[in-house]
């Protein structure tokens, strides 16, 4: 039963679901939390997953503390009701960590994908870097993505035959994207006269950025659209009113910056493929960039993502207006600094998560064997 709840996990999910699906030694049941409500059936819809129970968690401004007793108290009969054998969380969110909870609760065991992620500190990023440890102390099987998120997780003490490092399952979901041509969907996006024009594709929504860094983010984006206006500026705004206060006014004037809806995935997979670079606060969007040779700045302080940092395509800013102004202005006019960074590079997986997850899930269940682990 894999259990989830919002876009990110939602698209890293979906690899596993098809493949889960098509393993006649083992039956599948979706459940969405729907922590996320129009960004996670934008997913859905786009990889044609139709959850069994959808718990609709969803009300703006909710709370964590909400998220988590809303998804443990409206998952607990689902289980009950299903009785499954293992239930599978990905990642870092509250709907997976509380949908982790619940499952402990009831002596299932839990299947974490991309387990073994970790930073300096529980506070950063927050409230994620918390629930993917407390994940961890639950977990039956860990999918580490990596070698390093592995390591991470020995050095904790985990045991380690119930690691597997698989790759992680968001370059699954890109390279199956990315192979299919399809018109754009984004009304903003399709008026565009992106011909020979550079890109810079902007995302930023974690809660550490709310507030004066994201309002320091949209003065340097500010600044960098009006000196630079043959570049175009592309800011997918996540659907937080938080965020969107922020950006929209300070940039809604400029003709050369598109805000548009967060887009669906096939929309954003083609964008991040058409773009220069990419300046973002996302943990998928730093995964995906790097696999498609595309300069990544990462608007954080730290990162539990080291693997594009060591290879050379992603470099961790902050969110500084003028470390921002800098470092954007250096990648548009150092040719040889670009050509550094543009390295198509593939740290966080081969297209093969999927297979190599639910191998280990079947080898768990004592119906398979696992495949050999991603070598990186
Ligand atoms: C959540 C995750 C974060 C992940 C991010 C991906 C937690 C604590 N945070 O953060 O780890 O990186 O998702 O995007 O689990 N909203 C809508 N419609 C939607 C989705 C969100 O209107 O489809 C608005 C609502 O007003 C909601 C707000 O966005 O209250 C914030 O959503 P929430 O799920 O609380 O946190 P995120 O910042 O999205
Ligand atoms: N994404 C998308 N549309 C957008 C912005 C992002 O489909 O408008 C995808 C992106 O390709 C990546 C994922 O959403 O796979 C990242 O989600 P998000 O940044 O919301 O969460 P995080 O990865 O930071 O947890």
């Amino acid at each position: 039963m894999p259990v989830y709840g919002t876009r990110p996990e939602a698209i890293k999910m979906a690899p596993i679901v098809a493949a889960l699906e098509s393993d006649p030694r083992l039956d599948c049941t979706v459940v969405v939390t729907g922590q996320h409500r129009a960004m996670l059936d934008q997913v859905n819809e786009v990889f044609g997953i139709t959850p069994a129970h959808d718990l609709d968690i969803f009300a703006h401004g909710q709370g964590l503390e909400a998220v988590t007793s809303r998804t443990l108290e409206r998952l607990t009969p689902v289980l009950r009701d299903e009785r499954p054998d293992v239930v599978v969380v990905q990642g870092d969110t509250t709907s997976a960590f509380a949908a982790g909870l619940a499952a402990f609760y009831l002596k299932i065991p839990v299947v974490h994908v991309e387990a073994g992620l970790r930073t300096a500190t529980i506070w950063s990023p927050f409230p994620e870097e918390g629930n993917r440890r407390l994940l961890s102390h639950i977990t039956s099987l860990h999918l580490a993505p990596t070698a390093g998120s592995r390591d991470n997780l020995l050095r904790e003490g985990v045991d380690p035959t119930t690691v597997v490092v698989t790759g992680n399952s968001v370059i699954d979901a890109l390279l199956s994207t990315a192979k299919v041509e399809r018109p754009v969907v984004d009304p903003i996006l399709a008026a565009a006269d992106l011909d020979g024009r550079r890109v810079v594709l902007v995302t930023s929504h974690r809660r550490e950025s709310w507030g004066e860094p994201m309002r320091s983010t949209a003065r340097a984006l500010a600044r960098l659209a009006t000196t630079e206006p043959e570049v175009v500026f592309v800011l997918p705004l996540h659907a937080n009113p938080l965020v969107r206060e922020i950006f929209v006014p300070a940039l809604s004037e400029l003709p050369n910056v598109l805000l548009t809806e967060p887009l669906g995935y096939t929309d954003f997979a083609q964008l991040t493929a058409r773009s220069t670079l990419v300046v973002t606060d996302s943990g998928g969007v730093q995964e995906e960039a790097p696999s498609l040779g595309k300069p990544v700045l990462v608007l954080r302080e730290d990162t539990e993502r080291p693997e594009a940092i060591t290879a050379g395509t992603a470099t961790l800013i902050g969110t500084d207006e003028e470390r921002v102004v800098n470092e954007v202005g250096k990648l548009l006019h150092d040719a040889s600094h670009y050509a550094a960074m543009a390295n198509a590079v593939n740290p966080y997986g081969d297209g093969r998560a999927a297979e190599r997850s639910v191998a280990a899930i079947a080898a768990m269940l004592g119906v398979g064997e696992r495949l050999a682990d991603f070598a990186g």
